[in-house]
């Protein structure tokens, strides 16, 4: 397995896997690699024939005062993982190979980027979008993996996919969860044994708002009470918010119909926690 370091190194790669007739899959990551990214990286081998993995913390999605110093960079580990993996090529650019200057050119999705999580973290999406193309025009893979567990982000990368017609698919795989439910995530090693105890709960409101749902319950507003009410079991959990959309708009529903987003993100002690699932809403 080769590891890369610039955009040079990665193109000669990406070249001669093109020549030999390799389908070019890209699982785009931030490192500290879990059984989420590996649940990708598994999905990626199994379609494509040439599986290169990004290693790269983007400044540029870090919104002032969140954790893009203290972000966990095991770079040996994901090593070792990707090549047990079958990674052909770890694609690892310093901030400085990404954005050699100050960078003025960005990608902005608009609408689906402003609820959810673009209202706490403004620039995060422009961050990711413009970051994804980046690496989508350096890698032009055939198809590029994401996780459900970012429901946001993947629909904002397909939306963005779709609308400039970037030539490559995009396959959202889904998420990986602890036995008791948590959903895997990198930001999970910020709990204490304490908070770790108690995070499924996000995980539990959101087991709540489907059962409602199968029980015929139809009013989002209800539904979200009883969310929050569940979430209310933890007093050390901050709630940002709990959000019942339409799955394609991201609009906030009333009367839920069609298939709804159901999530929530939550601050626990130093992390902040998002999770969701979809829910195809039956018709009555
Ligand atoms: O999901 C992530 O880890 C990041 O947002 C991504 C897609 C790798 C872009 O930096």
């Amino acid at each position: 397995m080769e590891v890369a370091r610039t955009i040079a190194e990665i193109r000669a790669s990406i070249a001669q896997a093109r020549a030999a007739g390799r389908r070019i899959g890209l699982v785009p990551t931030m490192g500290a690699l879990h059984v989420g990214h590996t649940s990708l990286i598994d999905a990626a081998t199994a379609r494509c024939d040439f599986v290169v993995v990004s290693i790269f913390v983007n400044p540029t999605q870090f919104c002032p005062g969140e954790d893009l110093e203290k972000y966990p960079r095991p770079f040996e580990r994901d090593v070792a993982l990707c090549e047990q993996h079958g990674v052909a090529v770890v694609f690892a650019p310093t901030p400085e190979e990404m954005y050699p200057r100050d960078n003025v050119t960005w990608v902005t999705v608009e609408k689906l980027t402003e609820p959810l999580c673009g209202r706490s973290r403004p620039g995060h999406f422009r961050g990711v979008t413009t970051v994804c193309t980046k690496l989508f025009n350096i890698v032009l893979p055939d198809v590029a993996f994401f996780g459900q567990k970012d429901a946001q982000q993947a629909l904002v990368i397909r939306r963005m996919v779709a609308d400039l017609n970037q030539p490559l698919e995009t396959v959202v795989c889904p998420t990986v969860r602890e036995p008791d439910g948590l959903a895997v995530s990198s930001r999970n090693r910020y709990l204490s044994e304490q908070e770790r105890r108690a995070a499924p709960v996000i995980f539990r409101s959101l087991q709540k708002c489907r059962e409602m749902i199968e029980a015929g319950e139809r009013n989002a507003d209800e539904i979200r009470g009883a969310m929050i009410g569940v979430l209310r079991e933890v007093s050390a959990l901050k709630v940002e918010y709990v959000s019942l959309a339409d799955a394609e708009s991201l609009e906030e529903s009333v009367q839920l119909q069609g298939q709804i987003l159901a999530a929530v993100a939550a601050h626990l002690g130093p992390a902040r926690l998002i999770d969701n699932i979809l829910i195809d809403v039956p018709d009555q």
